[in-house]
């Protein structure tokens, strides 16, 4: 069986609305720690995956899959003690009054379920999402989605915001009062919903702004935006599916980086190594609410196999001191990639924080103008050839994308600056 049948039977059994990574799809078959072999032996160090957040095939999560899967698998309406301690143990990681924890399957179950949440906790119904959001794929969720519905309308009941993006965007750095400017923009969503009959419920917002291309936003934007959200009688969700789960380094949520505490919180891809597992974090009030009006049933969220392996992620990342790896090869990372911006023009700028860095590749620095999603992916495609898993982002699709596992070491940074190097002199 080549790689070429098996794509066109992928085609026939799956149907054609999947893509693959780079040109010529990887056909990968064995993972361990921050690295995956093909189905030839070939060996590439990943730099991309979030969802492996403690390394691939981590012996202690698959030990506690294994282990309580052959013992017993039942779901919430059974008494168990995994799903109890495991909501107990993220609700420790949690600032303030987040103490009540929701286990679902995915990061979009997480944000459907948040919205209904704080739909019947305000008892309003308008949305505010960044402009060229990924919040996840379910009817609702899509359409907080906008970067997924290529022009379609959006409902009356959402108004989008321009994310602060201070490099592309309508405020620049240099400017003064920028968190200030960025969260006028929120406040005059605000207004729109309102002038179409629509109170606030939900300020949706990702405190890495990935999808957008990642931006480090203005150190007061979200303490200005949440104020204008909250005076509005609405509640700030942060979607934590990306920038949580110490990505971001020095803190455990991307939040936290900007001082606030968000009404809700929302989490997925890392939280499972790799099995499907995602969760609401709210406040006892907020939650009593809900449950005023609706029961809340999940078959597989909060599975007892499920609840085992989030357990075993947060012990792995404590015991091996995970947020503290983040943060140190996250700045030896920042340094080496700083580095390569200075001596490549096609690098206008180096935005992330932690193992989360965004590269915005440009044709012309003076004009930022952004290079082809198509220039991008021959790259990311060429330091695949070469052992090296990259990926892409953006409203523009020129942003390289680098997520590595949390177990990455300062060799592995070595390893990527070298492939980058040799990709970025190759497409010069
Ligand atoms: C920021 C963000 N939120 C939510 C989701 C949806 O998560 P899932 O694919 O687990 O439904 C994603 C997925 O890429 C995401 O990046």
């Amino acid at each position: 069986m080549t790689n070429q049948q098996l794509i066109e039977r992928r085609r026939k059994a799956l149907g054609p609305a999947y893509s693959h990574f780079y040109d010529k799809p990887l056909h990968l078959v064995k993972g361990q720690g921050v690295w995956m072999w093909d189905d030839q032996g070939k060996r590439y160090l990943d730099c991309y995956n979030n969802v492996a957040s403690v390394g691939h095939c981590h012996p202690h999560v698959v030990e506690a899959l294994c282990g309580q899967a052959r013992t017993l698998n039942t779901h919430t309406r059974y008494l168990h003690e995994n799903v109890v301690g495991f909501a107990e143990t993220l609700a420790s990681k949690m600032p303030g009054e987040l103490s009540v924890c929701m286990p679902v399957c995915t990061g979009t179950e997480a944000n459907d379920l948040a919205v209904q949440i704080a739909r019947v906790a305000t008892g309003r119904h308008g949305c505010i999402v960044a402009e060229h959001s990924y919040h996840g794929n379910s009817t609702l969720v899509h359409d907080l989605s906008t970067s997924e519905r290529f022009g379609d309308p959006d409902p009356d009941w959402l108004a989008t915001v321009e994310p602060p993006d201070t490099y592309r965007g309508p405020f620049r750095e240099g400017e003064n009062d920028l968190g200030a400017k960025y969260a006028g923009l929120v406040s005059k969503s605000i207004q729109k919903l309102e002038a179409r009959g629509h109170q606030l419920a939900v300020f949706m917002v990702e405190s890495a702004w990935e999808n957008q291309g990642i931006m480090q936003a203005p150190q007061d934007y979200l303490n200005h935006a949440a104020a204008f959200v909250r005076d509005a009688g609405g509640l700030v969700v942060a979607d934590e599916v990306q920038s949580g789960y110490c990505r971001m380094g020095a803190h455990w949520w991307g939040f936290k980086h900007y001082d606030i505490i968000p009404d809700i919180v929302t989490l997925g891809k890392p939280m499972g190594n790799g099995h499907p597992l995602g969760a609401v974090v709210t406040t006892p009030a907020i939650v009593e609410k809900f449950a005023e009006r609706y029961e809340y049933f999940n078959t597989f969220g909060g599975n007892p196999v499920s609840a085992a392996v989030g357990q075993a992620v947060i012990e792995v990342i404590d015991n091996e001191n995970l947020l503290a790896n983040a943060t140190e090869v996250g700045a030896y990372l920042e340094g080496q990639l700083q580095e390569l911006a200075d001596r490549y023009d096609m690098i206008g700028e180096l935005r992330g924080r932690g193992l989360f860095w965004g590269l915005d590749l440009v044709s012309d620095p003076d004009t930022r103008e952004p290079i082809s999603k198509e220039e991008l992916r021959r790259i990311t495609t060429d330091a695949a050839k070469q052992g090296t898993l990259v990926a892409t982002m953006g409203r523009y699709g020129n942003v390289m994308k680098i997520r590595p596992p949390l177990v990455f070491s300062r060799d592995n940074v070595d390893h990527l600056i070298n492939a980058l190097d040799t990709v970025f002199a190759r497409a010069n």
